[in-house]
């Protein structure tokens, strides 16, 4: 997963009504930390709220190119967050890692990345499925997408093979054994080809990807070195 650095806040829901119309002084306290932090990592960084990064605002939320843009975009960040009833209790600061991007879409220049939704529920891996719903796309972009769209989004998922799967199975499965409870694991697909697990989340509170199937991994589970 890419290095990651929570900052806690301290404003209570005023003050982070405030952040979000732009008044960054009820951060204060916070703002060393956040510069410090993104000049340790090295812009770009991903930066977001331990609720949600604003993805779909790309270029003006959670891609964060320098310094100068830092109080725009956490502006923005807690402007969403707030928006969707989510009250952050922290800032996260991750390191940029350039993925597989197939195009961009959603406006902002948000990356479509080849990416997959695990659920895990009680040290289980419970289910599967590819992120990207073709609809959510379509709708939520209006200054067009590239031609033949569909077809790259279609011909990544299909070059995604029964090995590859297995792989990420044998990720999450790691990763349930140390979980208790239920929780959505995201893994996204690097430039380097390599998966990494970028966001974890409350298995309730998140989306289910449409061809999500149900998976019973009991014979992976018990393949050595996955054993607790
Ligand atoms: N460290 C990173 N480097 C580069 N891109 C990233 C990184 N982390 C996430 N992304 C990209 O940003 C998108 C949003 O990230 P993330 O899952 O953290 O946000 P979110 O608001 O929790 O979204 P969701 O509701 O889909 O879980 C991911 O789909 C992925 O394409
Ligand atoms: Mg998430």
């Amino acid at each position: 997963m890419p290095r990651t650095a929570m900052i806690p806040l301290r404003a209570q829901p005023k003050g982070m009504c405030k952040i979000a119309d732009g008044d960054l002084g009820p951060m204060r306290m916070e703002m060393p930390a956040v510069k410090k932090i993104c000049n340790m990592f090295g812009y770009p960084v991903f930066m977001r709220s331990d609720q949600a990064s604003a993805k779909h605002d790309w270029k003006d939320t959670c891609y964060l190119e320098n310094e100068q843009q830092l109080g725009s975009h956490i502006t923005n960040i807690m402007d969403f967050n707030i928006m969707n009833d989510l009250f952050p209790q922290a800032i996260v600061i991750r390191d940029y890692i350039p993925m597989d991007t197939l195009f961009t879409a959603f406006d902002k220049g948000m990356p479509i990345n080849p990416e997959f939704r695990f659920f895990v529920r009680d040290h289980n891996v419970v289910g599967y499925g590819w992120y990207w719903c073709e609809r959510a796309i379509y709708e939520g972009t209006r200054s067009g997408l590239p031609r033949y769209w569909k077809h790259k989004l279609k011909k990544a998922r299909e070059s995604i093979g029964r090995v590859e799967i297995n792989k990420l199975i044998r990720y999450a499965q790691l990763i349930a054994n140390r979980v208790d409870g239920y929780w959505s694991v995201d893994f996204c697909r690097g430039k380097d080809k390599v998966w990494y697990m970028i966001d974890m989340a409350i298995g309730k509170a998140s989306w289910m990807p449409e061809d999500y199937k149900e998976i019973d991994n009991r014979r992976i589970k018990n393949e050595p070195g996955n054993r607790k």
